[in-house]
C-alpha cells in the first residue's frame, strides 16, 4: 500500500482534522476494517465458539481459529503455539506464572534497566516469593544493551533471560539473536517482549529462537484488549494453567480435572472472539505493508524530530540514534507534564512521565520521567513540524529560554 493513502484507512484522521497523533507507542490508531470485522462480526452473529453445535457457532469457531492461523503466519509459528491473551500484560505475567519451572532458589533471571513493568514486576514480585535472583544487564553509556555486557552476567545459575524488543522509551532494537543464542547454550530460557517491536521488525520466532513472546493487539493498529502468547510447543504444555474454567478442560470430575491441550488449555472463558478477528484483519493490512518503505518513511521523520528539537535551547534528548520512531526528551526546569499540556495547546498528543518503566526513569536520572514522541506509518511532516513548534513554545513559556 502506498504511504499517502494509508491515512485513508484511519478514520481517526477524519474525525480528528486538526490532531497531530504523536503517542503510537501507547497505542496505535485503529485501522478500519479492522473495526468493521469486528461490527460484521456482532452485527451478524455474535455468537460463542466452541461450544454450539449448530451453522453459526461453527462459523464463528472457524473465525476465530483462522484469525489464530494469521496470527501464526505473521510470526512463522505453528498455530497451537499462539495464545490468544488480553494483552501482551497477560502474555508476560502468564510465563512468569510458571517461574517456579523455569528458576530455582538461587539461581537468576537476567533482564534490562530498559523494561516496561509488564516484563520485568511478574519477575521481581515472583523472585520475592521464590528466591532467586534479578539481575540487569548494564546499559552502555547511550543505555543501550550489548551483547558484551550479556555477556558479562550470564552464568550457569542463569535460567531465563526476559527482555524487550524495541525499548518503549529508547526505541533500541536489541540484539535479540545472539542472546537467545548465548542464553541456550546456559541452558537458559528467553522471553521477548515484542509490544514495541511487532509494529517495526518482521518477526520470525523459529530465526529468532526465543522461547516465548508477547505482544498486543493494540499496538498495530488493533483492537484493545487482545494479545498474543506465542510459546514452543514443549513448553507451553509444561507451564501452569493461568486460569481456571470453562472450555480449558478435556475432563472434570470430582476430584481431578483433565486439561485441554494448547493452545486452548490456556483460554478459560469466553474468549475474546471479535478481537481476535479484528486482530487478524489488522495483521492482513501489516502483511500488505512494505516494512522497509514504513521503516525508512518513520526514520526519516524521526531525524526530522531529533533535527529540530536538538536546536531548541535547553532540550536534552535521550535517545536520538534510536532505531525507529521513538523520541524521549526533557525541556530544562520543566516538568514532562506540564509540557504536554503545551503540546495539547497546539493539538499534538505526546505521552509524559515513567512511560510504565520506572526502573529506566531512574537510570535516566529523570524522577518526572520524559516526554515521548513516538512516530508511525501515518504520521507526515506536519506532525513533525507541529511537534518542534510547541516544544519551543513550552521552553520559552515555562523554561523561559
Ligand atoms: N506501553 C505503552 C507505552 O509505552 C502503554 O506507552
Amino acid at each position: 500500500m502506498n504511504l499517502k493513502d494509508i491515512r485513508k484507512e484511519f478514520s481517526f484522521f477524519k474525525n480528528n482534522p486538526n490532531v497531530h497523533y504523536l503517542d503510537s507507542a501507547a497505542t496505535a490508531l485503529k485501522y478500519d476494517k479492522a473495526i468493521e470485522k469486528m461490527t460484521d462480526y456482532y452485527l451478524k452473529s455474535g455468537v460463542n465458539i466452541h461450544r454450539g453445535s449448530y451453522k453459526l457457532a461453527y462459523l464463528a469457531t472457524k473465525e476465530y481459529e483462522e484469525a489464530r492461523e494469521v496470527v501464526a503466519r505473521f510470526i512463522n509459528a505453528e498455530p497451537s503455539e499462539i495464545i490468544f491473551t488480553k494483552g501482551a500484560t497477560q502474555a508476560l505475567n502468564l510465563v512468569a506464572n510458571s517461574a517456579n519451572l523455569l528458576v530455582g532458589t538461587n539461581e537468576e533471571v537476567i533482564t534490562t534497566e530498559q523494561e516496561h513493568n509488564s516484563s520485568i514486576l511478574p519477575w521481581l514480585d515472583k523472585s520475592q516469593e521464590l528466591g532467586f535472583k534479578v539481575v540487569y544487564i548494564p546499559l552502555n553509556e547511550e543505555y543501550k544493551i550489548t551483547v558484551e555486557n550479556f555477556k558479562k552476567i550470564l552464568n550457569d545459575k542463569t535460567k531465563v533471560v526476559v527482555i524487550n524488543h524495541v525499548s518503549n522509551v529508547l526505541g533500541y532494537l536489541n540484539p535479540i539473536k545472539e542472546i537467545t543464542k548465548l542464553a541456550h547454550k546456559q541452558g537458559a530460557v528467553v522471553i521477548l517482549d515484542a509490544a514495541q517491536s511487532i509494529t517495526n521488525v518482521k518477526i520470525d520466532v523459529k530465526d529468532l529462537d526465543v522461547d516465548f513472546l508477547a505482544f498486543s493487539g493494540h499496538k498495530i493498529y488493533g483492537p484493545n484488549g487482545i494479545g498474543v502468547l506465542y510459546g514452543k510447543k514443549d513448553l507451553l504444555r509444561k507451564l501452569h494453567v493461568y486460569e481456571v474454567g470453562g472450555e480449558m478442560v478435556s475432563k472434570a470430575s470430582k476430584d481431578a480435572i483433565i486439561y485441554q491441550d494448547v493452545p486452548h488449555k490456556f483460554e478459560a472463558g469466553t474468549p475474546p472472539i471479535a478481537e481476535a478477528i479484528g486482530l487478524a484483519e489488522a495483521i492482513k493490512f501489516m502483511e500488505s505493508l512494505d516494512y522497509q518503505k514504513t521503516t525508512d518513511h518513520i526514520k526519516k521523520l524521526k531525524a526530522k524530530a531529533v533535527a529540530g528539537l536538538s536546536k531548541i535551547k535547553g532540550v536534552t534528548i535521550y535517545n536520538p540514534t534510536s532505531d525507529f520512531g521513538i523520541v524521549s526528551f526533557n525541556i530544562d526546569g520543566v516538568h514532562p507534564h506540564d509540557a504536554s499540556s503545551v503540546f495539547d495547546e497546539f493539538n499534538v498528543c505526546i505521552r509524559s512521565g515513567h512511560h510504565c518503566a520506572s526502573i529506566l526513569t531512574e537510570v535516566l536520572g529523570t524522577p518526572g520521567g520524559t516526554v515521548r514522541a513516538s512516530i508511525s506509518i501515518y504520521n507526515d511532516d506536519k506532525d513533525i513540524e507541529a511537534l518542534i513548534e510547541a516544544a519551543k513554545k513550552a521552553a520559552s513559556f515555562f523554561g523561559g529560554f
